[in-house]
C-alpha cells in the first residue's frame, strides 16, 4: 500500500528533548481526514439533533461512512492503521492497565493497548448510533429485521394492540419510541466514551511528554526511543 512512513526512523531521544528529536510519520492522511471527520460530523450530529432533521441525518450518513472507511483501512491501510498492528487482547491491555496505575507503562509509537480498546468501543458506538438512526428514518427499515419482532416487540404491545399481532406493534409507535430510546442512549453513550477517550490522550500526552493531539493533525510523532514499543 501507500508508504507513508517517514525514511528516518533511526533517531531516538529521551523524553525532555522533544523540539530536536527525529520525527517519524505515524498517522496517514486518510487516518486524519477520517479521525477529524468524524469528530466534526459527531458534533453536527449532535447540535442538530431535534432541531434540523435533515442536517442531523446527513451528518449521521457521514459518521456511518466514514466508520465504513475506518474499517476497510483498518486491514489494508499504512503499518499503524492497521487492527493487526494495534488490537491487543484482554489480559495485554489489562496488564498495560496495571502498568498504567504503576506509572510504568511504556510508549507506543501507534495505539497502546488500553487506546486500542478505546477505539473499538467508539467504532461500535459509532456505528450502533447511525445505524438506528437510519432505521429510525424509515419505518419500513425496520421490517428489515426479521428476528428483531419477536424478541422486543411484546414489550410495547399495549393494550392498543393485538398480543399476537407483533409485528404490527413493532412497526408501530412503540418500535419507534423504542428505537429513539436506544438512539439516545447510544449517543448519550457516545459522549461518555469521547470524553473518556480525550482523558486517555491527555494523560498519555502528559506521561510520555507529547502533544497526541498535534500529531493526529501533522502525522508525525518523536522516534521511538529506548524501551519504546514500534
Ligand atoms: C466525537 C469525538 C471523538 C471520537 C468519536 C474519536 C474517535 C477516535 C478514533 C476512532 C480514533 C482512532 C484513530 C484511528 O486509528 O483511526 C481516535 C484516536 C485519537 N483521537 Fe479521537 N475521537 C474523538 C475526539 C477527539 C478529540 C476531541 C481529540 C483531541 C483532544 C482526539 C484525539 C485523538 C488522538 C490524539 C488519537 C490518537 C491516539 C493515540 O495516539 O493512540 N479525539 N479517536
Ligand atoms: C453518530 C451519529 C448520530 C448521533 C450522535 C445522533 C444523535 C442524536 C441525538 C442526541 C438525538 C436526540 C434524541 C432526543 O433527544 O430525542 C437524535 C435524534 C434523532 N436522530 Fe440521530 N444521531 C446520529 C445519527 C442519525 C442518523 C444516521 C439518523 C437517520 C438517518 C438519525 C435520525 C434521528 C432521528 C429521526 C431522531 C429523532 C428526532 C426526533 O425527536 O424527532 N440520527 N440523534
Amino acid at each position: 500500500m501507500i508508504d507513508l512512513l517517514a525514511d528516518d526512523e533511526q533517531g531516538h531521544d529521551g523524553p525532555g528533548d522533544g523540539a530536536q528529536a527525529a520525527r517519524v510519520r505515524v498517522w496517514d492522511p486518510l487516518v486524519r481526514v477520517f479521525h477529524w471527520g468524524v469528530v466534526l460530523a459527531v458534533a453536527v450530529a449532535w447540535l442538530t439533533a431535534d432541531e434540523v432533521q435533515q442536517i442531523h441525518e446527513v451528518a449521521g450518513y457521514a459518521v456511518a461512512g466514514l466508520v465504513a472507511f475506518r474499517l476497510l483501512w483498518g486491514l489494508v491501510g499504512s503499518r499503524h492503521a492497521r487492527f493487526a498492528a494495534f488490537l491487543k487482547g484482554p489480559r495485554a491491555t489489562l496488564a498495560y492497565l496495571g502498568d498504567m496505575i504503576a506509572g510504568r507503562e511504556r510508549r507506543y509509537l501507534g495505539h497502546n493497548p488500553a487506546g486500542a480498546a478505546m477505539i473499538v468501543a467508539l467504532l461500535l458506538t459509532l456505528s450502533g448510533t447511525a445505524f438506528t438512526g437510519w432505521l429510525m428514518a424509515e419505518p419500513d427499515r425496520v421490517a428489515m429485521l426479521p428476528s428483531l419482532p419477536q424478541i422486543v416487540a411484546p414489550a410495547f404491545a399495549d393494550e392498543d394492540h393485538d398480543d399476537h399481532d407483533v409485528v404490527t406493534a413493532w412497526r408501530g409507535e412503540g418500535a419507534n419510541e423504542a428505537l429513539e430510546e436506544v438512539h439516545e442512549v447510544l449517543a448519550n453513550l457516545l459522549l461518555l466514551l469521547a470524553a473518556l477517550h480525550v482523558g486517555g490522550v491527555v494523560l498519555a500526552s502528559f506521561r510520555h511528554h507529547e502533544n497526541l493531539p498535534l500529531a493526529m493533525v501533522t502525522g508525525d510523532k518523536r522516534a521511538a526511543g529506548p524501551g519504546d514499543i514500534t
